[in-house]
Formats: C-alpha cells, structure tokens, sequence
C-alpha cells in the first residue's frame, strides 16, 4: 500500500554513495528529502541531481538533509557523479542510495508498474523530524522537478506546523498568510499582532507571524 501523509517512514539500511546508512539513525533529529530517480546517466536526471547539490546549502538552512536513490548500484553511482558534477558545475555532496535488491523502491512504492516495470518514478517524499511523511509528490520520467518549489513547499509546512497558519496559492516565504479556519477571527486578532485582515469570513489574512 503506498504511504500517507502522517505515516512513519520506512526505517531501512542501505548502501549509499557515503558508505551503509541506517535511515532513521542517518535523519537523526533532521527533516529529510528522500527523492527518486528512474537511471543514472539519462539526461532530466543529470540536471536535476546537479539542481540538488547546488540547492544544499538552502536546504541545510531549513534542516533539511537530502538523499536520492534509485536501483542502480554503487559502481554505477560512483561512475555518473563526475558527469553531474561537470555538467552542473557542482561538487557533489549528498548521498546516492544503491537499491539494485529495490528494498527502499518497494518499502516507498517507487515503481509503479504502468510507467515503468524496473524503474523507479520520480517520487519526493519529505519527512519530518518526528520521521513521519509530510508531503509526498510523484513525477513522471520525462519531467524533471522544481526543487524550488521543493523548498517553497518545505517552507509552508514547518511555518504551518508552528504557527495556527495555513499557506494560500503560489505564497513564498515574506508574503501574508491565512489564518487557520479553527480559530474565530475575534480570537484571531489577539493572536496575531500584526493585524487580520478579512475578505471571507472563512479567508482571513495575517502577514507571516515568524517574519519581521
Ligand atoms: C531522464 O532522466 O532523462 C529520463 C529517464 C527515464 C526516462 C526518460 C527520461
């Protein structure tokens, strides 16, 4: 059965590119993007492990440590990292998981059989550091992903998680947000001293409270 929002993830161990990780021991006190590859050397694939490692630092700032995987083994991993490196311009700097046995791709339902019988899907799963899932996305083979949004989506949810705000369409970090629709706009406007500012009695406003 694939796996929820609010689900724990998969504990497993695994060879990776950075030597044999336990998951849950390798998250630590962390939030995690555990993402997907269909197979090394293919062209989206190359750009977007380079998009990745030249997009650490700004996920490193979120505590947020990256890993990909996908069922090609260590030699190969280790073959392709140079072409990433030279193609992005980019030292490599996170790991690869080597699922030739496709342990992780079964435990996080990574293959789906009507895309491809062997490969693993695109799929994107960020965990928190409570270890259970916070978001998961599928992307066919033929399109490379936004790792932007990736952040931008990292961003609305340990925001939300902290404060009684949701995130309205396209929002990015600086811009208002909504009060969550369980609290009443009188209790709203003690809570949030920034202002509320009503346009639905259901779609309140408030600039972002973790913000100056
Ligand atoms: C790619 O990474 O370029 C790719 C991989 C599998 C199918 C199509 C494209």
């Amino acid at each position: 059965m694939s796996l929820r929002l609010g689900d724990t993830a998969p504990d497993f161990t695994a060879n990776t590119t950075d030597g044999q990780i336990s998951f849950h021991e390798w998250l630590g006190d962390s939030w995690g993007l555990l993402f997907s590859h269909p197979a090394d050397f293919t062209p989206v694939c190359t750009t977007e492990l380079g998009m990745t490692a030249l997009l650490k630092d700004d996920f490193a700032k979120r505590g947020v440590k990256i890993i990909a995987v996908s069922v090609d083994d260590l030699d190969s991993h280790r073959r392709w990292i140079p072409d990433i490196e030279e193609v992005n311009n980019v030292k490599f700097n996170f790991p690869i998981i080597a699922d030739e046995g496709r342990k992780v791709a079964e435990l996080y339902d990574m293959i789906h059989p009507n895309a491809s019988e062997k490969a693993t899907v695109r799929s994107v799963f960020i965990i928190g550091p409570d270890k259970k899932i916070k978001l998961t996305l599928t992307y066919p083979a033929s399109t490379g992903r936004n790792f932007q949004e990736i952040l931008r989506v990292v961003d609305s949810i340990q925001l939300t998680s902290n404060y009684s705000v949701a995130t309205p369409a396209d929002w990015k970090q600086g811009e208002d947000t909504i009060v969550s629709p369980s609290i009443s706009t009188e209790d709203a406007i003690k809570k949030f001293p920034k202002g509320v500012k009503e346009v639905k009695p259901y779609l309140r406003y408030t600039p972002q409270p973790n913000v100056d």
